[in-house]
């Protein structure tokens, strides 16, 4: 009768800990498809770069492209607007301008204003946002606020002389 009763005691541990291995393999494996869903796919990580052909952008021509969900200025800038972007007269966020471009005769920024992300347009020397007015030089340097900071840079190379890749530094 003992014998029986533990045994029957076994049995019911026994009967315990497959319950939590079953149960606990279940809801591992009920997880991996959730946390697959949660890797980015190929699609995404293929959205993480956009290569830009720069020929036919003029000198002085602005060509908007899309990065990442956010708009990315592309400017060519003349002979005299990389001369004025040399200073740093004025900034209020003061960065070198070689700092902020690979090439001075390409500038890549987010067209993102850093006070409130409205999208600035470019207007005669630099770029204006017209939600609150702040100005930025074709540096992308804040010259005017409320905006605290300059255009961001992305981070870009250049894959071939007219060709840029953004979303990758080097
Ligand atoms: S969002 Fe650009 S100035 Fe406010």
């Amino acid at each position: 009768m003992e014998n029986e009763a533990l045994s029957s005691n076994d049995r019911r541990d026994f009967l315990v800990k497959l319950t939590s291995v079953v149960g606990g393999a279940g809801v591992a494996a009920a997880c991996v498809p959730f946390v697959a869903s949660m890797n980015p796919s190929s699609d995404v990580l293929a959205k993480g770069v956009t290569e830009v052909d720069l020929t036919g952008i003029p000198p002085g021509g602005l060509r908007t492209v899309a990065w990442q969900g956010k708009p990315v200025f592309i400017l060519r800038r003349t002979p005299d607007e990389v001369k004025a972007s040399e200073a740093t007269d004025g900034t209020i966020d003061p960065e070198a301008d070689s700092k902020r471009v690979k090439n001075p005769e390409w500038l890549v920024v987010i067209g993102v204003c850093t006070h409130m992300g409205c999208v600035p347009n470019k207007e005669g020397e630099g770029f204006v946002c017209h939600c609150h007015g702040s100005q930025y030089d074709d540096s992308g340097r804040v010259v005017r606020g409320p905006a605290p900071k300059n255009l961001e840079v992305p981070p870009y190379h250049f894959i071939a002389e007219n060709k840029i890749l953004i979303g990758k530094a080097a």
